[in-house]
């Protein structure tokens, strides 16, 4: 789909040969004329075939609220289609022009404390206000209708990043969607009463009316209030997407709908999982926070784009040539790394590889942030890289089309999860969620084996392993499918705070971990967090910190894989497995850390006879991953180190990447070569 884009009939291109697109959000509004001519000219020689535009454009676009402008848009399209660019076309509804807001302040969104969130920067609406929603949609309809037939269009973008800054509003209209929303997912009052355990701190509702947003209180709201709060938040801006796909599906109906969704760090509010179903194929964007795992991250969070695309090719739609802008130091990548961080993606199911931006700004916010015209010019370093990238691209024609190949392990990431386990009043403020998920990750890199990072959506039967770390919200159903998994021979490996709540964010009750307790074979009667810096030892020779438990093991067959040897549970089970019929059911009670993981692991793995595939000299050093299609295999061996690794024991075509004299790749730093395989 993504990687014949371009040849769509009546598009671009005729040539129906899948290709991985190239290329960028593109801003021509910010430059002269002139400007455009070098841009194309340069998108010729870097090899960019698809830009995104008009993302920020509504102003420019609609200057009033019956004025429009499009004059400036169509010579954009006209000249991008002239040199063999598609588009995919922003519904510019992403950041509200100054004249609407000035109009309607009514569609500004609200903090907590009751603030409004004035314009002055982007994305300043209301997920639920209708005024927004009706103008959005106004001006969605004038675009798919401007620019149905136009020959440069290959798929729509609707808004941007929806949420990056708006995700949660605690304004009058949101109050009166959260009270739908409710009545939709309770019926009665009484049922809201008791998910939400109004017993509690004489919290019964009597009417809808009464019910609010989560706003500022003076303790601890309601946690099944903040729970549904997060969920009707990720809601509403799905239902902003499917109500702008709507129209783009009435005009033009056979052109491809995506959005450009935010799996990575610092980025929690939205369940992608949930809102991938709604578009035609899956994109994101991914921008490194510099740290010792960054590159582990990245590789993680395309993982899990991945899993979230079901395996099928999905769209990068943003990263970054070099520097970003918006953190506190932002570091310029280092060479190799631009197209090792690229073909990390690509390596991952990408079939696209996008840019923000095309050109560096002048002016504005991110006029620091890189591009892939840097203030220099084209004359420098970085062009050179783009146009090289460009050109890598070009060689991995083959791979485009090409899905995932599943791996044997599974690491079960679920949004519910993800938000119970890290709200307020809980034994530790300090658990970190997806932090714990990506330490699993990094230590299965280190130990060179390949793991798919799924959500609760996917096919848990396809994994031979499947570990699910702080898996803290499990509803009755997904107990009985993770129990059912270990019985037909799936080995389950679970983590401390799993298995707490059920959907309602009720305490499974009779003791820890109350979900999994029988499939685990053990008992926990109380939490034991540790204090921030303090750890404790196992008799492993690993150590665990941020949570221990003091277990008991209840079924006869549970084993003790570690035990603690110091600190209050010493001498008491650490690390337990029990056999479960055909497979297995393992708990991990404390937070071992990528060192103590990768020591860990080869344990928990073996009994299910996986390991690496990777010759034993490359494992840790080199990420491997493989992406299938009919009569062919794609092996994407990516340097992790800042060393030369030559690869030996691995055999195929050399798509990309240097080959030393014996004919085998040899990685250079960061280096990255891909190798085809016949099956
Ligand atoms: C106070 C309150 C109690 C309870 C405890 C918890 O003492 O009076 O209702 O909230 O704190 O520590
Ligand atoms: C986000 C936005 C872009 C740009 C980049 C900068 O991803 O979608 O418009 O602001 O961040 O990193």
């Amino acid at each position: 789909m993504i990687s014949t884009l371009l040849s769509r009939p009546g598009g671009p291109d005729d040539d129906r040969t899948p290709r991985l697109l190239f290329g960028a959000d593109y801003n021509p509004e910010q430059w002269p004329r002139e400007v455009w001519e070098e841009d194309v000219r340069l998108m010729r020689e870097a090899g960019v075939n698809v830009v995104s535009v008009a993302i920020f454009s509504w102003a420019r676009l609609q200057p009033g609220p019956d004025q429009w402008d499009f004059g400036w848009l169509d010579e954009v399209m006209d000249l991008l289609h002239a040199n063999g660019v598609g588009v995919d076309l922003a519904t510019a509804t992403a950041s509200p022009p100054p004249w609407l807001t000035t109009a309607h302040p009514e569609i500004l969104p609200v903090t907590d404390r009751g603030e409004t969130v004035w314009p002055g920067a982007r994305q300043h609406w209301r997920p639920t206000s209708p005024v927004f929603r009706e103008h959005a949609l106004r001006l969605v309809r004038a675009m798919a209708e401007r620019y149905a037939a136009h020959p440069a269009l290959v798929a729509w973008h609707v808004s941007n990043e929806l949420g990056c800054h708006n995700v949660y509003d605690y304004s009058d209209d949101a109050a009166r969607a959260f009270r739908q929303w409710l009545r939709a997912r309770y019926t009665t009052l009484d049922a809201l009463n008791h998910a939400w355990g109004t017993a509690f701190w004489s919290q019964r509702y009597t009417d809808w009316e009464q019910i609010l947003p989560p706003r500022l209180a003076g303790s601890h709201p309601n946690p099944t209030q903040q729970l549904d709060f997060k969920r009707f938040s990720s809601d509403a801006l799905k239902d902003h997407l499917r109500a702008e796909r709507e129209i783009l599906r009435e005009i033009t109906p056979d052109v491809p709908v995506t959005t450009n969704f935010m799996v990575m760090g610092g980025t929690k509010g939205m369940d992608y999982a949930d809102w991938a179903p709604e578009i035609d194929f899956v994109s994101n964007d991914h921008y490194v926070h510099p740290g010792p795992q960054d590159r582990d991250e990245l590789s993680f969070s395309a993982n899990l784009t991945s899993g979230i695309a079901g395996g099928r090719p999905w769209f990068l739609m943003e990263h970054s040539t070099s520097a970003v802008n918006w953190q506190p130091v932002n570091l310029a990548k280092r060479p190799g790394e631009l197209a090792r961080d690229a073909l990390l993606h690509v390596a991952h199911g990408a079939d696209a590889v996008c840019y923000f931006q095309w050109r560096q700004s002048a002016a504005g916010a991110e006029k620091y942030h890189s591009a892939m015209v840097p203030h220099a010019g084209a004359d420098s370093d970085l062009f050179r890289s783009v146009a090289a990238l460009g050109r890598t691209l070009e060689s991995l024609a083959p791979v485009a089309g090409s899905e995932r190949e599943a791996a044997e392990v599974g690491i079960l990431f679920d949004w519910a999860s993800w938000w119970a386990s890290e709200q307020d009043s809980h034994p530790t403020s300090l658990l970190d969620y997806r932090q714990e998920a990506l330490d699993w990750y990094s230590a299965l890199l280190a130990l060179g084996v390949r793991a798919d990072v799924v959500t609760t959506r996917a096919d848990l039967s396809r994994h031979k392993v499947l570990i699910a770390p702080v898996l803290h919200l499990v509803p009755a159903e997904l107990a009985k499918d993770l129990t059912r998994f270990a019985e037909r021979g799936g080995h389950l490996v679970t983590t401390y705070f799993s298995g707490i709540v059920d959907e309602n964010d009720h305490v499974w009750l009779g003791g820890y971990p109350g979900a999994l307790r029988d499939v685990l074979g053990i008992r926990v009667e109380e939490f034991g967090p540790l204090l921030d810096g303090d750890s404790v030892e196992l008799d492993d020779g690993t150590a665990g910190g941020l949570w221990t438990d003091r277990i008991t093991v209840t079924a006869e067959d549970t084993e003790v894989l570690a035990r603690y040897r110091t600190g209050d549970h010493a001498g008491r089970p650490a690390v337990t497995r029990r056999p479960v019929a055909e497979g297995s059911a393992a708990y991990v009670s404390t937070r071992l850390g990528v060192t103590g993981l990768t020591a860990l692991l080869p344990r928990l793995l073996s009994p299910a006879g996986v390991g690496s595939e990777l010759p034993a000299a490359l494992r840790g050093r080199v990420e491997v991953t493989v992406r299938s299609a009919p009569g062919a295999r794609f092996l994407f061996l990516v340097n992790r180190t800042d060393d030369t690794v030559p690869v030996t024991g691995l055999s195929g075509e050399l798509l990309t990447g240097t080959a030393g004299d014996d004919g085998h790749p040899v990685l250079g730093p960061r280096e990255v070569a891909v190798l085809r395989q016949s099956v």
